[in-house]
């Protein structure tokens, strides 16, 4: 292997720097030639590429975001495009590319190898959206942010005696709400893994606790659920206790990468490049029963986890 190409894809994680920095600090030290693809897929239809060496990876790991920039690739998803990125890929020399992001992402990846192309995939996506990986990069920074703007928004929250309706990120899942619900202490949280709690029963929630001596309440409401706003409004209007809305959105998913996500991110950043110079082919790291481990990437899409209820349900037993 003479040359490894390297993108990031989707939304971006922090994170995903360490493993842009592992990915080419690996490789350049055993002679491998590194470029980086600047824009997700379009910028591998593009051609729009960087050589990255050693020294070029300096100072990255402490930011949020990714260096190489990333976007969402319409004309990926075509047969036309997918095999457009595999020729420019033989064009500008790839012996394997190297794609960081989310199931989207990964996606993309295994209709290249089906055409011809090596690849490696790293699971990088705030959502924790990959079933084949108890962990996905980003993912923490993103609970410890969420985490973080909740205790702050409780202080003004508990000071007026208020409801606070929090939305966080994770498309449609429900992994981060149900995180940044319980690290945080809210009252309640809706998933759109869960679609029996309604309006009703968080207002319940919430009126249980009042009688019980609460003097304010924080709901955490998933991305996936939506209508924030809303419940917020309906709330104020049925139990008569002033509530606020907050969307976290964008907020979330920056900020410097928390240790875990350097660590599992550089991790998983050597060990695609290890596996590429065994001649492995098509594979995704990923963490299972806390080791790091590597999958075949087809499999790695279709595996499906089973949603952790205990987890959500931790919410409303510590919730008084
Ligand atoms: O997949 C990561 C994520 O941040 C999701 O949580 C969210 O739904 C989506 O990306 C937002 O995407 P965009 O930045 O394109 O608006």
């Amino acid at each position: 292997m003479k040359k490894l190409g390297i993108l990031t894809s989707g939304g971006d994680a922090p994170g995903m720097n360490p493993v842009i920095r592992a990915v080419v600090r690996t490789a350049s030290k055993e002679g491998i030639a590194v470029v980086g693809i600047r824009r997700g897929f379009d910028g591998l239809l593009s051609g729009d590429t960087i050589e990255l060496d050693g020294r070029s990876v300096s100072n990255i790991t402490n930011q949020g975001g990714t260096i190489l920039f990333s976007a969402r690739s319409e004309e990926m998803k075509t047969d036309e495009g997918s095999k457009r990125a595999y020729e420019m890929a033989k064009i500008l020399g790839f012996d394997a590319l190297v794609v960081i992001g989310g199931d989207g992402s990964l996606t993309g990846a295994k209709v290249l190898s089906e055409h011809g192309l090596t690849v490696m995939g790293i699971p990088g996506t705030i959502d924790l959206d990959l079933d084949c990986s108890e962990y996905t990069i980003g993912f923490d920074t993103a609970v410890n942010t969420g985490m973080d703007a909740i205790n702050r928004i409780r202080d003004t929250t508990a000071s007026h005696e208020r409801v606070s309706v929090v939305e966080v990120m994770g498309r449609d899942c429900g992994y981060l709400a149900i995180w940044c619900a319980l690290a945080a202490g809210a009252d309640d949280v809706m998933v759109p893994e869960v679609t029996e709690i309604d309006v009703d029963a968080v207002i319940r929630q919430i009126l249980t606790n009042r009688s019980r001596g609460k003097k304010h309440n924080l709901v955490v409401v998933a991305e996936g659920v939506g209508r924030t706003q809303e419940l917020a409004d309906r709330i104020a209007t049925i139990t008569g206790i002033s509530s606020r809305a907050t969307i976290l959105g964008h907020l979330q998913r920056g900020g410097s990468p928390t240790a875990i996500d350097r660590v599992h991110g550089s991790e998983m950043g050597m060990l695609a490049v290890d596996l590429l110079l065994r001649g492995e082919k098509n594979r995704v790291m990923i963490r299972r029963d806390g080791r790091y481990i590597h999958i075949d990437i087809a499999e790695a899409l279709n595996h499906k986890r089973e949603f952790d209820r205990s987890l959500y349900d931790s919410v409303r037993q510590l919730s008084f």
